[in-house]
């Protein structure tokens, strides 16, 4: 496992950008595992530059998706097929046809629409790199906690963390999904590489549970410990701090209780 702690988010989505991208060049039909959330919009946003630099193509690349809310159609402002198209997609050349998100509005029969999901990832011979953002409880996806660390594609119910962390991006609680269709911690771990982004005190305690606590269902993103090649790519929390302190002029010491 490599732990990368970068200055600022600036420099966490630069150096995320510029192993993506050196990935994407050595391997133009690259099949990338893609996240939501906003710690990889500074990714995407750099991703965006090189490619209208004439820098980087992803014409020949393909793109799954980690998860999607149940519920939710591509075109609600809140799924994150709406969010990839606008932070990402709508900006690069990456094909239609070669772009993957689970469908938030299948009903029925679920197994067999993720074991399908599944079976799509494997024809495009695997995930060659998985990015990943973490949730404050530790989640990667949505893999809540205690999903089984052999766990695919799946339907998740979100658990009360996660629903209160996001529940502000929707008119009210009640328009919120409590479920998502989630890769699984073995679907991730599958990945050839693995990518972890992470920014913000609010994600400290998971980060370091996830790199030297012990592996356990109960912090989802600790089973990339049995990863053969993962980066964690995190900003440093002391920068933060000590810019916090210079702004609010308060002891550092404080801070760090
Ligand atoms: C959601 C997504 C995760 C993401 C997490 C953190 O739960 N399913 O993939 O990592 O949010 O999001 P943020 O980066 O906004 O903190």
């Amino acid at each position: 496992m490599l732990v990368v702690i970068k200055k600022d988010y600036e420099e966490v989505s630069s150096e995320a950008a510029r192993i993506i991208a050196g990935a994407v060049r050595s391997n133009p039909t690259i099949v990338l595992g893609l996240a939501t959330g906003s710690t990889p919009l500074g990714l995407y946003k750099e991703l965006i530059a090189l490619h209208r630099a004439g820098d980087l193509d992803f014409s020949q690349a393909t793109s799954f998706n980690l998860d999607e809310y149940l519920g939710l159609p591509a075109s609600h402002p809140q799924s994150f097929h709406f969010f990839m198209k606008q932070n990402f997609f709508s900006h690069v050349n990456l094909s239609s046809a070669n772009v993957h998100i689970p469908d938030g509005t299948i009903s029925g029969d679920y197994d067999a629409y993720c074991a399908q999901y599944e079976q799509c990832i494997k024809a495009a011979g695997g995930i060659d790199l998985q990015i990943l953002g973490i949730g404050r409880n530790g989640h990667v996806g949505f893999n809540e906690p205690t999903s089984s660390l052999a766990s695919r594609t799946r339907l998740k119910a979100l658990s009360r963390e996660t629903v209160d962390d996001n529940r502000h991006f929707f008119a009210n609680e009640s328009e919120m999904p409590k479920c998502a269709i989630t890769m699984g911690i073995g679907t991730i771990l599958d990945s050839r590489r693995v990518l972890l982004l992470a920014s913000g005190r609010s994600k400290a305690a998971a980060v370091a549970k996830a790199i030297e606590g012990p592996i356990t269902s109960s912090v989802s993103a600790s089973a990339l410990q049995m990863h053969a090649d993962v980066t964690f790519m995190k900003r440093s929390v002391t920068n933060a701090n000590r810019w916090r302190h210079r702004r609010h002029k308060i002891s550092p010491r404080r801070l760090q209780r």
